[in-house]
Order: structure tokens, then C-alpha cells, then sequence
């Protein structure tokens, strides 16, 4: 007997699109159930964020159809895209910060809505039924990430939205953010609603999917329940070939020290001192904001510090600028990419060779031919996916972004490597890669910092973890010796009486 099927909402039939160079989708199939939250995966520059343009209007198809709602899309814009009831949420946010939460729901619909009063009241409403509270006289510019991406889901649903489209959504969400983001996909959900969930993080994935499309280059490589994949099977599908194992083992030479921190103070550190030892990976648990970066920042010049002593193979090192770390033998891999690295007009290859100046000059004259040779390691050692080194660094897939910026301080050879959130963004195959690096690094006798949100990840690389609360050391582990519920008391600061005392 053929079981009862459920309703198709979007479907998506041999859909194809190129950039200069590039074959972004090739014939891209996949159905979207009614009421479902449908995954998709895939490495960098699969072709994910381009598909989702394409339905919300922001790139045109090139051959293909798309048929909403038992209508086929033809040539639609953003605005047409979400008033038949397809909205998408990007990772970089479309609010306007200068104005309220309730004006950015109905922006351009305040007539429909009887004016200023009408707007902040269906905005309260609205916002009230996925269990927000945000006040919506309050301006955009003071929300955090999370309570924006609540205010635009909330836009999604007052053009009553039947598909919600999340590109990416929880890279910048705290672990309680997140659930509160799960709770409301699962509302969504109950109401009929249909989420496409993209994100790197499998565990997510498997967590609160119905049913997963994997992409490979451009193309459609399997859709399926999620019940159906192993872990194994669907990183095999993304990357290509099969992965043994999620972390190469962490290294094991530790020697001598290499940097000691003494009294590191700021306005939001306090007395921060430890040790980095040669060979040594060293991870940094926290919750966002408890300092984690603003010790690296401050070790790294990058922020003025009073008080602090830095010692590098035993010696006082004077740091008040990132140059004179950068010629210590220190590299950081910042954590907001695009404010702090990043210049986006520019190409991968002057991305890249930025800060290994001194490499391409020769008596003041710039040598372009080792700056491509800069560019070409790095893109094929990090397997930057981009049609070539010329190629400006705002048209590559978002985690390629990243890969760059990477690239740009490997480039150095570090002895002492800083990465602030490394593989935020980036997809498991490349993860493994930077995993790979870090280890070299430490195993040729220099030492790598790692803070990351990935608890898993700074558990598996780490030969020590530092947890850091409030501004402060908390704990030192072991983390091959402990559980990571200890790791996390000490990170989340309970027992902290105990140890002022
Ligand atoms: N505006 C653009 N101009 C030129 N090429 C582009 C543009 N947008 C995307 N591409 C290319 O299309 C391909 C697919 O990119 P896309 O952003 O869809 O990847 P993705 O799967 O979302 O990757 P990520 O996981 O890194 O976000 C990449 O090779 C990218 O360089
Ligand atoms: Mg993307």
C-alpha cells in the first residue's frame, strides 16, 4: 500500500547557476515537506547561500524551475519573494539598527498598520507568540545577536511566512541562545511552517532535522531523513571521501615554556597570569563574554593593557602594538573576520600575503611574483575554493572568507599562533585541515592558543584548558584526565567562593 505523502510546499527542479569561473549549481533538485525542518549541508562553496538567493529573490536562476506553494516562482524580487510567504534570515543580519524593533517588523507597512500605535502593537503580539519579551520601542543597535535574529523571524511571520529560510543562523549564539532558537523552530514547526536549516554544526543537524540534503559542488548528493544518515555517512558525502576521524591526535611534546603572561589587567581582566608551554596546544573555555578575547587581544597588543609582563623564551618582551607581536614570532586569527581582517573588495591574493610584507619585499620594491606564490600555498594548503588568486574576496562563500584570513597568518610561520573561533564557519573537511596546521605548529616547537565555542573541539586539540570566568582563571584541566561537566562548572564560575577563599 503507497503511504499517505506529505504535502510539498517547495520544490526545487534542476535549478542551475554560474559566477564567473564557477558552476555554483548544477542542476540542484530537492523537495521541501509542509511542516518540516529540512537541513542542508555541504562543504564551503557548495552552492548553499546561492540556492537560497535564488529563492528569496536576491540572484535570478539561470535555467530551471521553482514551484511555492503550488505556484512557479518566475524572476521574483526580495520584497515579492517574502510577501508570498517565503522569507530568509541571513548570517548578517537586514535590520536597520537606527530604528526600533517595531518599525523594522512592519518597515514601509506602517499604513497597512494604522500608523506608529497599530505597528508596536501587532509587533508586541507577534513577537509575544514565539515567546519574546523584547520591548519594541527599543532601537535595533541595542539588541544582541540572538534577540535580532528573534526580531527578524518575527518579521518572517507578519508576512505569515510558510517557509523560513535559515542560512547559517546559530554561528553567533550562546549555548542558551541556541536553545531558544530550537524552541522556536519547534513552535514554527507545530504551526505548519517549514524551515530550511542551514549550518556546519552536525550536531544540530541531527538534533532537530527531519530530513537532510547534502551538497557537493554545485550539486544535489543525497536527500534523505535524518534518521537514515550515520555521521560518518553524511561527512563522507559532504567532503567526498571518507574522514576516520573528526581530530587528528592532539600533539604530545610539550617542553619548556614559550610565553609567560604576568598580571594581565584591564578594565574586565583581572590578574590574569599563565604559562604556554613549547609544543603545547592551550585552549580557553568560556562563556561568550567572560574574556576570553580580551586576553588575546591584550596579549597580542591589539588593546592597551597596564601592567602586564610578557615573556618569551624567558625574556621581558615589550608589546604595546600588534607589530611588535607580529615580529615576537605571535599570530592571531581574529574572531570577527570582517571587522578585523578582511578587506573585502580586495583580492584572495592580497588578502592573504597582507601581513607577510617583509617576505615580498626586496630593496623597497614590491615582488608581485612572491605574492602569488604566497596566495597559491596557502589557497591550496587550507583548499580555499575560488576560481582563482585574482578573484576579490567578497564574491567567495562565506567560510572561504574565512579560510583566507587564516591563510594570511599561517603565511608567517608563527611561533606562538592565536585562533579566536577558527572554525567558525567552516566546513568539516576543512576544519580537520586547520586542525592539522595547529598541530604542526606545536610540534615544530612553537605553541598554539585556541578559544573556541566548539566544546568538543578545544576538548579534542587541547593538551591543557584554562576555563575563564568573569574576567578570570578559574580553573586549569587536563582535559584527557576530566570530564567536560567539570570543565564547564569551572567556564559557567560556580564553586567561585571557594576560590577566592
Ligand atoms: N556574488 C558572487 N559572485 C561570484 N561568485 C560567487 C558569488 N556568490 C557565490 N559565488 C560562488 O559560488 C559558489 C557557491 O557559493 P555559496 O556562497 O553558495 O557557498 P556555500 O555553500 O554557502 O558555502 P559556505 O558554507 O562557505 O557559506 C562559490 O564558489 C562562490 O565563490
Ligand atoms: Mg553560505
Amino acid at each position: 500500500m503507497e503511504k499517505k505523502k506529505q504535502e510539498v510546499i517547495l520544490s526545487i527542479k534542476d535549478v542551475s547557476k554560474s559566477f564567473p569561473g564557477v558552476k555554483a549549481l548544477d542542476q540542484v533538485s530537492i523537495d521541501v515537506l509542509r511542516g518540516t525542518v529540512h537541513g542542508v549541508v555541504g562543504e564551503n562553496g557548495a552552492g548553499k547561500s546561492t540556492l537560497m538567493k535564488i529563492l528569496s529573490g536576491v540572484f535570478q536562476k539561470e535555467s530551471g524551475t521553482v514551484i511555492f506553494d503550488g505556484e512557479t516562482i518566475k524572476n521574483t524580487s526580495p520584497i515579492q519573494s517574502m510577501k508570498s510567504g517565503l522569507s530568509i534570515i541571513y548570517q548578517e543580519l537586514n535590520l536597520v539598527n537606527t530604528m526600533s524593533v517595531g518599525e523594522n517588523i512592519y518597515l514601509g507597512r506602517f499604513r497597512e498598520m494604522d500608523g506608529m500605535r497599530g505597528t508596536h502593537t501587532k509587533a508586541k503580539e507577534l513577537l509575544e507568540s514565539i515567546g519574546c519579551t523584547i520591548d519594541t520601542y527599543k532601537l535595533v543597535s541595542e539588541l544582541s545577536v540572538s534577540e535580532k535574529q528573534m526580531v527578524e523571524i518575527t518579521k518572517a511571520l507578519s508576512f505569515d511566512s510558510k517557509l523560513i529560510i535559515m542560512d547559517e543562523p546559530s554561528s553567533s549564539l550562546t549555548a542558551d541562545e541556541m536553545k531558544e532558537l530550537v524552541n522556536i523552530i519547534h513552535h514554527l514547526k507545530e504551526q505548519g511552517i517549514s524551515i530550511i536549516y542551514i549550518s556546519h554544526k552536525l550536531d544540530e543537524i541531527f538534533d532537530f532535522c527531519d530530513i537532510v540534503t547534502v551538497m557537493r559542488d554545485g550539486h544535489v548528493i543525497d536527500t534523505k531523513p535524518t534518521s537514515a544518515f550515520t555521521r560518518s555517512d553524511m561527512i563522507a558525502k559532504m567532503v567526498g571521501r571518507t574522514i576516520e576521524n573528526e581530530y587528528p591526535e592532539r600533539p604530545h611534546c610539550v617542553g619548556e615554556t614559550l610565553l609567560e603572561v604576568r598580571s594581565l589587567n584591564t578594565n574586565k581582566l583581572h590578574d590574569i597570569s599563565f604559562e604556554l608551554k613549547k609544543g603545547e596546544i592551550l585552549g580557553l573555555v568560556g562563556l561568550v563574554g567572560a574574556g576570553r578575547t580580551e586576553i588575546v587581544r591584550a596579549i597580542f597588543g591589539a588593546d592597551k593593557v597596564k601592567g602586564q609582563q610578557l615573556f618569551i623564551d624567558g625574556k621581558l618582551v615589550k608589546i604595546n602594538k600588534p607589530i611588535d607581536a607580529k615580529n615576537a614570532g605571535m599570530a592571531l586569527v581574529p574572531e570577527d573576520r570582517k571587522l578585523q581582517g578582511l578587506v573585502l573588495p580586495f583580492s584572495v591574493e592580497a588578502n592573504i600575503s597582507m601581513a607577510s610584507f617583509e617576505k615580498m619585499t626586496k630593496f623597497g620594491f614590491l615582488k608581485r611574483s612572491t605574492e602569488k606564490e604566497i596566495a597559491e600555498r596557502q589557497v591550496k594548503a587550507l583548499g580555499v575554493k575560488t576560481p582563482s588568486i585574482k578573484t576579490k574576496v567578497k564574491s567567495l562563500s562565506g567560510g572561504n572568507q574565512q579560510k583566507c584570513i587564516v591563510g594570511r597568518w599561517l603565511e608567517n610561520n608563527p611561533r606562538i599562533l592565536i585562533l579566536d573561533e577558527p572554525t567558525r564557519g567552516i566546513d568539516v573537511g576543512a576544519k580537520y585541515e586547520i586542525y592539522v596546521l595547529m598541530k604542526q605548529i606545536a610540534e615544530s616547537g612553537g605553541s598554539v592558543i585556541l578559544i573556541s565555542s566548539e566544546l568538543p573541539e578545544v576538548l579534542n586539540m587541547s593538551n591543557r584548558v584554562l576555563t575563564i570566568n568573569e574576567g578570570r582563571i578559574t580553573g586549569e584541566f587536563n582535559p584527557q584526565a576530566v570530564t567536560p561537566d567539570q570543565i564547564m562548572e569551572k567556564a559557567l564560575g560556580l564553586g567561585k567562593e571557594e576560590l577566592k577563599s
